[in-house]
């Protein structure tokens, strides 16, 4: 079975088809990243007019690069939300407009719980595969798992109890973390987006250099819990890079300054997520942890969980199923549709995107 799908909530318009035993035929991106640069973040006018721009050519690259015609495709997949209305509405309506056009099954994917599942993608050597062999589907490979979602949007922890069940543990109170990494870049001069090239300067910082408190932990009602909050970090930040600039009595800060304030920063940060994944594990217990998104990328998060849960299964996607990308929504979109062939849901064209979406309102198939 052959699943093509959709992505175009934030700033890349994506493209993939994937089978549904999670080997990706294709996947194609077209970034936005140089046009928000110059404005520090995503404008959404702008982001959803490139999408529209950039739809017709990637819907020809990822039929081409997959070697297939619409006709061997079973069903079409595109993200419903969250994400900016305008920019969902483009992907949304195109996928729409493909399943009117070519007679094909239309299945509505939430974004976040397309990270969730990114773990599922690629081949044997890629994230979690199971010991069934790789002919098996992404269905028959499901065992329960915690998953934490680091992106740019969104920082949450979500119990899967069972397949297309998504309890929210815990989410940010404010910044996600990505949010805090691209603030704390631009503070300091850094391009868009920052995650990046923060987390290359942190790598030859000394992480002890400032000291910055572990987010929550003062607080008893939240030191145990599973709730995030990075904005009093990024405050944190914020004053020591002011109080450099008037020490120095200049705006430009200096290299072993930047690298050294990154990696303290960067050791708070993927320590808060350690703290908090050890609290979910608490209400959760398993031995099998997804992390997505596009902080997943993060080299330091890598190393830190690996070393830390040592006695866990940790799952972390090839870099390109980190950051948004259409593969993980198509990977959903084959579960759905396996499960549930014959339902009438997948012919219902009226729908519209939902850019405000609770992952545990996914999927509805009534
Ligand atoms: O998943 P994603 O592509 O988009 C959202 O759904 O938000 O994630 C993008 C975010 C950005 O904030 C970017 O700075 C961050 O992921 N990011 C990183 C790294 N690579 C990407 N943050 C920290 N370290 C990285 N290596
Ligand atoms: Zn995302």
């Amino acid at each position: 079975m052959k699943i093509l799908g959709i992505e175009s909530s934030c700033d890349e318009t994506a493209f993939a088809v994937v089978e549904s035993n999670g080997r990706v035929l294709s996947n194609v991106i077209a970034s936005q990243i140089d046009i928000h640069a110059r404005f520090g973040g995503v404008v959404p006018e702008i982001a959803s007019r490139a999408h529209l721009e950039a739809i017709p050519s990637l819907f020809e690259n990822v039929l081409a690069e997959a070697s297939v015609s619409m006709d061997y495709i079973d069903a079409i997949a595109a993200t419903q939300g969250p994400g900016l209305s305008g920019c969902l509405l483009v992907g949304f309506e195109f996928g729409k407009g493909l399943a009117l056009r070519y007679q094909k099954p239309f299945i509505p994917v939430h974004h976040i719980v397309g990270h969730v599942e990114s773990v599922f993608l690629g081949t044997e050597e890629d994230a979690w595969q199971s010991n069934l062999s790789n002919s098996s589907t992404i269905s028959e490979r499901f065992e329960p798992y915690l998953a934490l979602v680091i992106s740019g949007g969104h920082s949450s922890i979500i119990s899967v109890p069972n397949q297309h069940e998504y309890k929210i543990l815990g989410q940010t109170m404010d910044d996600a973390v990505g949010e805090a990494y691209d603030k704390i870049a631009k503070l300091l001069g850094l391009p868009y987006p920052g995650g990046p090239v923060l987390d290359k300067r942190a790598q030859k910082g000394d992480p002890e250099s400032f000291k910055f408190p572990l987010p929550l932990t003062n607080n008893s009602e939240y030191k145990k819990g599973c709730m995030f909050s990075f904005s009093g970090l990024k405050t944190a930040v914020a004053r020591e890079v002011e109080a450099e600039r008037r020490k120095n009595k200049s705006e430009e800060l200096s290299e072993s300054f930047i690298i050294d304030i990154a990696a303290s920063f960067q050791k708070t940060a993927v320590s808060s997520l350690i703290q908090r994944i050890e609290n979910a594990l608490d209400i959760f217990p398993t031995k099998r942890l997804a992390l997505a998104g596009g902080v997943a990328c993060n080299s330091e998060v890598r190393k830190q969980f690996q070393s830390h849960f040592s006695d866990i299964k940790i799952a972390i996607p090839k870099p390109e199923y980190c950051t948004d990308n259409a593969a993980m929504i198509a990977g959903v979109g084959a579960t759905i549709y396996e499960s549930q062939k014959n339902s009438s849901s997948f012919h219902n064209l009226q729908l519209n995107v939902k850019p405000s979406w609770s992952v545990e309102d996914f999927p509805n198939l009534s």
